[in-house]
């Protein structure tokens, strides 16, 4: 199948991002500090992930109050999560990994999506229902730089988000790869400094990594 149209304003809206946060959010208290202290610091497009009882709360409140943040959900694992992360007026979506019901339901949605994969079997998947920009996950424990470059020979023209293991070190490795949009990960957002309110870290970290990772 040929690529859904709206994959390319996936792609631009990742290119953009460089680093997506990926953001697990506890507390719904939590989440509007956390997304200006994020915006703060140049990370603009966000994960809000559907892993805790606060996460529709929390993407809520960020929509509502933190208009510079670009907000994404993740951790969609079904067509009812696709559905409401459209209702929340989510700008995408993001899945570690695909089933057919979810396929279907993201080719029928209007909503940008990035189903997840892993293998070449997944990938094939994913293009057979129109999807071409596609999270890679779980990035450096499902084979790295090294998976994704043996999986860009057959399919050139996919474009990914590597997530999973990506942090400081190795970042700009994987924005180097040519097929490699923007990279996810957690490392921006550390648990302990969301429950300590440590907003004005959170600024700084992003603020060092976006100036070392953003092409000029
Ligand atoms: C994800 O859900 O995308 C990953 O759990 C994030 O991976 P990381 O915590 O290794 O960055």
């Amino acid at each position: 199948m040929t690529a859904l149209p709206r994959q390319a304003k996936l792609a631009d809206l990742f290119r953009q991002a460089v680093v997506i946060p990926v953001l697990t959010i506890e507390k719904v208290e939590h989440a509007v500090p956390l997304a200006k202290a994020l915006v703060a610091g140049g990370v603009r497009t966000l994960e809000v992930t559907l892993r805790t009882d606060a996460a529709v709360a929390a993407a809520k409140a960020i929509i509502a109050e933190v208009p510079d943040a670009i907000v994404g959900i993740g951790t969609i694992l079904n067509p009812a999560d696709l559905d409401r992360a459209r209702a929340l007026g989510a700008k995408f979506g993001i899945s570690p990994g695909l089933t057919p019901e979810l396929l279907n339901a993201g080719a029928a949605s209007d909503l940008p999506f990035a189903p997840g994969i892993a293998t070449a079997s997944e990938l094939m998947q994913a293009l057979a229902a129109g999807f071409d920009v596609v999270k890679f996950f779980p990035a450096e424990q499902a084979g790295g730089i090294k998976a994704l470059r043996a999986l860009a020979g057959p399919f050139p023209h996919v474009r990914v988000c590597p997530t999973g293991g990506i942090g400081e070190a190795n970042a700009a490795a994987w924005l180097a790869e040519p097929n490699v949009l923007c990279v996810g990960g957690s490392w921006l957002c550390p648990a302990a400094d969301i429950r300590a309110g440590n907003w004005a870290g959170i600024t700084a970290m992003c603020d060092s990594a976006m100036k070392s990772l953003k092409p000029a």
